[in-house]
C-alpha cells in the first residue's frame, strides 16, 4: 500500500529516501514526508501531494543527517493531509506505518484517557504515543520499548521508528505487511518495497512476521516480540528494478490478481464483531428501521460488484435492492427519495457518472453511502458515508483486487443490516462469517491454479468471441468474466445469465465458440447443467468453473476449473479468480499491453 523507506550510514539520508521513495511511486500516494536525525534531534518534514511537493518543501527546510525514514501515504485511516502524513512524531519518536491498527480505537481511548493529546486521525499516531510512552516510563532500550508497545497492537504493520534517545538507529518489525532490510557496507537501509533500495545493495533480508530488527549502520540484529534473537537468512535478488517493482510477476494486473487473498483480509480487518456475530461498520451508521429500499449505483466491474451485493443484502438482510448503471440513473428520473439509501460502488471514487448520480440522488433526499478504494475521492466526499476497501493501489487498469474487496465491503453490509433487522440469527451470521474469514485462504488456492489456466489460454486464446454463462449470484461474474476478457484480451465476448441463452445466443453456438460457465454447486447448479446439455448438442466447447468434488460436471464440459466449497453467497469471490486470470493468460498470450490496454482509463472522469 504506502512505501517506507529507511536509512542508517555514513551518508546524507534524505537524497537517499527521495530517490527511494521515488521508485515506489507506481503504487500511488497522496502524501510524503521524511525524518532526520539531526545533532540529537529529529526533524520531519511532510506534505500533501506529490514527492515533488515534498522536495520543494525540503528546499526551504533543509535537513541533514545520516539516518532518516521516508514514507509516501495512502489513505486508509484519516483524509490525505499534511497532519495525516507520515512519519508521525510524538515526544522524541517518529513513526512510519503501513497497514492497518486493527485495535486502533481502544488504543487511541486508552492513551487519550492518560492525557495523551492525538493530532492526526491516524491510527499510526497510536504507535509513537505508546513508544513514547515505554520511554518516558523509563524502558532505556529502543527495541524493548518498541516490542512493549507493539504486544499491545492488533493489526498489520509494517513500521520504523526513530527515535531522539537512539539517534544511531532505527528499529523496524511487521506483521501482516512486507518489510525488507538491505544489507550495506558500513550502511544499512530498510523498505517496504525492493525496488526502494535496490540501487544499494541486492543483498537483502526479509523480514518475517513478528520479528523486530534493529539497524546501526554496522549492524542489524534481529529478534521475535518477545526478545529472543533470530538470524532470517540473507538472500541475493536477482530481479531488475522493473521485475521488482511487480513483485516478480510479469504484469501489475498478475500480481494484483495475487494479491486479493491479502486484499480482502486487509478489507475485513477489524470489521468483524465475535461475540454479536456482526459486522463493525461504525463509520457508516446503518439503521435498517429507516431504510425503505437500496439503489446500488456504479459503472463496469464496480456494477457487477453491485449486482452481486443485490443478492448479498436480500438474501441476508430481506431488504429490496435495485441496481442501475450510474451513467443511466439520472437520465432517467429515478424514483428516489427519504427512506432510501444509495450504496455508490466506485473503485477510484472519481467516476463522474457515478458522481453524478450521487448527486442526483441526494438532491432528492436520499442517504448516500459510497464504497471506494480511494479515500478522500470525491465520490465518499460527497456521500453521507464511506466504507473504504484497504485494496490499496491498483495499477492495471483491469479492476481485479478492488472488485473483490468491494463484494468484502457489500457482504459486510450484508450481514450489519440483516443482524440489526433480526433477518440473520446469530447461528447463520456465525456461519456466515466462518466462511467470510475463510476466503482469503480458498481465494489463494484458486489463484495458484495458474497452469491449466495457461494451457486454456494457449487452448482458446485464438477464439473470435466467447461466452460467459453463470446464474443467480454467478450472473453478475458471467458479465464480469466477459468484460475482463473484452478490456484486456480484445476479444469479443458476451455475458448472459445462463437461462437466457435459448432465448437468443443459443444462436451463436458452434464448435468455434468456447463457452465458459459457471457452475458451483448450490442453487440453480441443476438449471445450469441443463444449459450444458443445450451447449453441447451445438458442439460448443465447455470451460466450466465447478466445485471440487463435482462428479458429473467432467462428463460434460471439454474443460474444468475446480474451487474450493464454500458458501453459495460468497461464491462469486471464488469463481471470478480464474476468469480474471483466463483473461490475463488470453491476453499474455495474444501479446496485448495487459496493463494498459487500448482506449481505457483507470480513472473515467469524464461522462
Ligand atoms: C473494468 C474497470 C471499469 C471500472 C469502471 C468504474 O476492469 O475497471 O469497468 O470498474 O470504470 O470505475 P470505478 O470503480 O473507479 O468507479
Amino acid at each position: 500500500m504506502c512505501g517506507i523507506v529507511g536509512y542508517v550510514g555514513p551518508r546524507e539520508s534524505v537524497p537517499i529516501l527521495i530517490e527511494g521513495l521515488r521508485k515506489l511511486e507506481y503504487r500511488g500516494y497522496d502524501s510524503a514526508g521524511v525524518a532526520v536525525h539531526e545533532k540529537g534531534e529529529t526533524r520531519v518534514v511532510r506534505c500533501q501531494g506529490k514527492l515533488a511537493n515534498l522536495e520543494k518543501q525540503l528546499t526551504v527546510t533543509k535537513l541533514t543527517g545520516s539516518v532518516g525514514i521516508g514514507h509516501t501515504r495512502w489513505a486508509t485511516h484519516g483524509r490525505p493531509s499534511e497532519t495525516n502524513a507520515h512519519p508521525h512524531r510524538v515526544g522524541g519518536v517518529s513513526v512510519v506505518h503501513n497497514g492497518i491498527i486493527e485495535n486502533h480505537m481502544i488504543l487511541r481511548q486508552r492513551l487519550m484517557a492518560t492525557g495523551r493529546k492525538f493530532s492526526s486521525e491516524t491510527d499510526t499516531e497510536i504507535v509513537a504515543h505508546l513508544v513514547d510512552a515505554e520511554l518516558k516510563a523509563g524502558v532505556k532500550d529502543l527495541g524493548d520499548a518498541v516490542r512493549n508497545a507493539l504486544k499491545q497492537v492488533e493489526g498489520a504493520y509494517a513500521l520504523v521508528v526513530l527515535s531522539d534517545s537512539h539517534p544511531d538507529r532505527l528499529v523496524c518489525a511487521k506483521v501482516a505487511s512486507p518489510m525488507v532490510l538491505g544489507v550495506g557496507e558500513g550502511e544499512n537501509f530498510v523498505a517496504s518495497d525492493i525496488p526502494a533500495i535496490l540501487s544499494h545493495t541486492r543483498n537483502m533480508i526479509f523480514l518475517e512476521d513478528g520479528q523486530v530488527a534493529e539497524l546501526t549502520a554496522q549492524r542489524i540484529a534481529i529478534t521475535d516480540l518477545a526478545g529472543r534473537p533470530m538470524s532470517p537468512p540473507v538472500k541475493s535478488v536477482v530481479w531488475n528494478s522493473t521485475q521488482a517493482e511487480k513483485n516478480g510477476f510479469k504484469h501489475f494486473m498478475l500480481k494484483e490478481i495475487h494479491e486479493q487473498p491479502r486484499a480482502v483480509t486487509d478489507t475485513l480487518r477489524g470489521r468483524i464483531e465475535l461475540e454479536q456475530h456482526d459486522a463493525l461498520l461504525d463509520e457508516v451508521q446503518l439503521d435498517p428501521a429507516t431504510i425503505k429500499k437500496i439503489i446500488i449505483v456504479a459503472c463496469g466491474t464496480s456494477n457487477h460488484a453491485g449486482m452481486v451485493g443485490k443478492f448479498m443484502i436480500e438474501q441476508l438482510a430481506r431488504i429490496p435492492v435495485e441496481c442501475d448503471l450510474a451513467s443511466e440513473f439520472r437520465y432517467r428520473d429515478p424514483i428516489v427519495g427519504p427512506g432510501d439509501l444509495v450504496i455508490a460502488v466506485s473503485q477510484s471514487g472519481e467516476t463522474a457518472d457515478t458522481l453524478a448520480a450521487v448527486k442526483e440522488a441526494k438532491a432528492k433526499g436520499a442517504r448516500i453511502l459510497s464504497i471506494a478504494n480511494v479515500v478522500d475521492s470525491s465520490i465518499p466526499r460527497a456521500s453521507d458515508g464511506a466504507l473504504y476497501t484497504h485494496a490499496g493501489p491498483e495499477i492495471g487498469v483491469a479492476s481485479t483486487k478492488a472488485f473483490t474487496t468491494q463484494l468484502i465491503a457489500l457482504a459486510l453490509i450484508a450481514l450489519h443490516l440483516g443482524r440489526k433487522n433480526g433477518k440473520l440469527s446469530k447461528e447463520a451470521a456465525k456461519q456466515f462469517i466462518d466462511e467470510l474469514l475463510q476466503l482469503p485462504i480458498k481465494m489463494k488456492e484458486v489463484a495458484d491454479q495458474a497452469a491449466p489456466l495457461q494451457v486454456l489460454a494457449r487452448r482458446y486464446g485464438n477464439a473470435r468471441d466467447f461466452l460467459f454463462l453463470g446464474r443467480g449470484i454467478n450472473h453478475p461474474i458471467a458479465l464480469e468474466g466477459a468484460l475482463k476478457l473484452k478490456e484486456i484480451s480484445y476479444i469479443h465476448a458476451e455475458g448472459y445469465s445462463a437461462g437466457e441463452m435459448k432465448h437468443g445466443p443459443i444462436a451463436l453456438i458452434d464448435e468455434h465458440m468456447p463457452v465458459v460457465v459457471i457452475a458451483p454447486k448450490g442453487p440453480g447448479y441443476e438449471k445450469v447443467m441443463s444449459n450444458l446439455t443445450e451447449v453441447k448438442a451445438r458442439e460448443g466447447k465447455i470451460i466450466a468453473i465447478a466445485t471440487r468434488g463435482d462428479q458429473e460436471i467432467g462428463s460434460i464440459a471439454d474443460e474444468v476449473i475446480l474451487i474450493p466449497e464454500c458458501a453459495s453467497v460468497l461464491s462469486p469471490l471464488l469463481t471470478v479468480v480464474p476468469l480474471q486470470l483466463l483473461s490475463y493468460y488470453v491476453a499474455d498470450f495474444k501479446g496485448t499491453d495487459v496493463d494498459q490496454p487500448r482506449n481505457l482509463a483507470k480513472s473515467v472522469t469524464v461522462e
